[in-house]
């Protein structure tokens, strides 16, 4: 309901068990529980153990005096209590989040908070992008969430942070405002002595025979990979699934096989490193990161200045990319 002086009602009107014995804290908690719904999943999200979840859920349940979950087999689903409280609460954080923003533009970019949800290749140069940030904004807080396609669309759909970058540019962008960013192509590892390092030309039904490492299922590069095999009618022989580049990075220098990840994944080592970078047909699969926020989103001075920031120095993360591989950047005609 939108605020009104109508509709407005002091707080000594407010019940005091609500006053007194819910606290934000408890709400955060439910919050993180019905969107993820996963008493697991929130507990990872927000830090916390597994038993301060459910006994901050037991305290929120006894103080409201009613039930706020049901187990339906594995799965946790809200009350009809629960979903009028999740209801009230995310208009309660809503208030709280549009406070924080005016407050940081009250204090100016100087200071403030920005929270940055990015996909897992992004990591390999948000932070260094960040630190650039924050050397000119010292003041500026920063929270950093990197997780997987799936997740960062979630968090975009709940209005979690204040920018994202995604890998590819969603199909459906009627929700969103996307800004181009630098190129993120897909390319294949193998260990350096591995036989298909010498040739070239590999095609796809040659890669289809090799044991593959596969990201976990909601990456991103995953869809892209599977897409890719299945609308050339094959399928690629996964010997192993990773949540995470860094661990497939290490699993091909182990030599349980190959795979296909961004070249950014490559950035610390460079071509010299015990990865090698295969020459097969149809690749590199050419993609580019975007930053996103949803479509009417006020964002803060301190997002809108990371924002431009980000687009200003986007050059030096293409230059670094044609230092370090300059037959592959001429083959990206971004
Ligand atoms: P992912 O995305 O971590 O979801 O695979 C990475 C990317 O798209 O670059």
């Amino acid at each position: 309901m939108p605020f009104s002086e109508a509709n407005y009602t002091p707080a000594a009107a407010i019940p005091e068990f609500l006053i007194r014995h819910t606290t934000l804290r408890q709400l955060q908690i439910f919050e993180a529980i019905v969107r993820l719904g996963s008493f697991t999943r929130a507990a990872e999200e927000l830090f916390l153990t597994q038993p301060t979840v459910s006994m901050q859920i037991k305290k929120l349940s006894d103080s409201l005096g009613l039930p706020l979950f049901e187990q339906i087999g594995r799965n946790v689903r809200p009350t009809e209590a629960g979903d009028e409280l999740y209801h009230a609460v995310r208009g309660i954080f809503q208030t709280l989040s549009h406070l924080e923003m005016k407050l940081s533009d009250i204090k100016g970019v100087r200071r403030g908070r920005l929270r940055l949800g990015v996909i897992t290749t992004a990591k390999y140069f948000a932070p260094e992008v960040l630190g650039e940030f924050c050397q000119r904004y010292p003041g500026i807080e920063v929270a950093l969430k990197v997780s997987n396609r799936e997740r960062i669309i979630e968090r975009i759909t709940s209005n979690e942070d204040d920018l994202y970058i995604i890998g590819q540019a969603p199909i459906d962008q009627s929700d969103i405002i996307t800004y181009p960013f630098a190129p993120n192509p897909l390319v294949v590892m193998a260990r350096h002595d591995h036989p298909l390092a010498k040739e070239t030309n590999i095609p796809l039904a040659r890669l289809a025979e090799e044991p593959f490492i596969l990201r976990e299922p909601g990456s991103g590069i995953r869809d892209t990979v599977l897409h890719l095999f299945e609308n050339k009618g094959l399928r690629p022989k996964v010997r192993m699934e990773l949540g995470s580049n860094e661990a497939i990075k290490h699993a091909i220098v182990g030599g349980l096989g190959i795979s296909v990840l961004s070249l950014h994944t490559l950035a610390l080592e460079g071509p010299d490193g015990p990865v090698a970078l295969l020459d097969v047909q149809d690749f590199p699969i050419l993609r580019q990161w975007y930053m996103v926020h949803p479509k009417g989103k006020a964002l803060s001075l301190v997002a809108q200045a990371f924002l431009d920031f980000s687009l200003e120095i986007e050059p030096q993360l293409r230059q670094r990319m044609q230092k370090q591989w300059p037959d592959l950047a001429a083959q990206l005609a971004y």
